[in-house]
């Protein structure tokens, strides 16, 4: 499948796996790649204490590799965080920004989530930033208030058009990851055209270069249809991204 945008395959590892597991799952992939002639970029996000590991894994290889969080602060008695220097240092390309675990699970409010993709993009790396609904607020009719909130109080953080053109987004429903149930197509696509309308509002090209992702329980199975629609460049997989096969097949998609 061919895109106008070059589309991206990221696998979110969350708080799994083992160094053996990771050797297994790095390699597995690896192996498999030489035959695949995809256009997508591919990118993982294992936790940070393995991250030494997958750039030594991958080094040479065309993934790339993030982390799943960063401070909102540069250095300092800050126990527990990690910096985007330090990222920077382990080779990542990019950061997972504001995803719905950070946001429900750790506080993380839009103003925090806000301050970190700014401090990311100055930092050089690209922030993904994760915005979504969750099922209470789709039901109540609040998507796109929910969304464009979030989305807005990021870019009017951002020191101008060059800062923004770094951002990836991911559009995540709440009620979607983890729980087997995936947005339909036409859903995604009607969230993802607002989302990318609300960049357009600041401006045009920015808006039509912007990668924006879907994530929410995507599987080999659900791929194709999604990343078929206009406005959906990839996507940000969770569960599936654990297993090899399952990751280069929703790869695939973009051979
Ligand atoms: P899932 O997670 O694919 O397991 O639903 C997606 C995500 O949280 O990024």
């Amino acid at each position: 499948m061919k895109k106008l945008r070059k589309p991206i395959v990221a696998g979110n590892w969350k708080m799994n796996g083992t160094k053996n597991s990771i050797n297994q799952l790095i390699n597995s992939i690896k192996s498999q790649l030489p035959k695949i002639n995809s256009n997508a970029e591919m990118i993982v996000f294992p936790p940070f204490v393995f991250l030494d590991q997958v750039s030594h894994l991958l080094n040479e290889t065309s993934i790339q590799w993030g982390g799943q969080n960063l401070a909102s602060e540069i250095q300092g008695a800050f126990t527990g965080e990690i910096s985007a220097q330090m990222l920077q240092e382990f080779g990542c390309h990019s950061v997972l920004v504001g995803h719905s675990e950070r946001r429900q699970l750790y506080g993380e409010s839009n103003e925090l989530v806000a301050k970190k993709v700014k401090l990311a993009s100055q930092s050089g790396l690209k922030p993904i930033l994760c915005v979504g609904e969750t099922l209470e607020q789709r039901e109540a009719g609040q998507t796109q208030t929910v969304v464009a909130k979030q989305l807005n109080t990021v870019l009017d953080e951002m020191d101008g058009a060059d800062a923004i053109s770094n951002v990836i987004l991911a559009y995540e429903p709440v009620w979607a990851i983890g729980t087997g149930l995936t947005a339909t197509p036409e859903q995604a696509q009607e969230v993802h055209a607002y989302l990318r309308e609300q960049v357009t509002i600041r401006d045009r090209n920015l808006a039509s270069s912007m990668r924006i992702l879907y994530g929410g329980s995507v599987k080999a199975s659900n791929a194709a249809a999604l990343f078929a629609m206009e406005d959906i460049d990839g996507g940000l997989i969770g569960g599936a991204s654990l297993d090899a096969e399952e990751f280069i097949n929703i790869y695939k998609v973009f051979e």
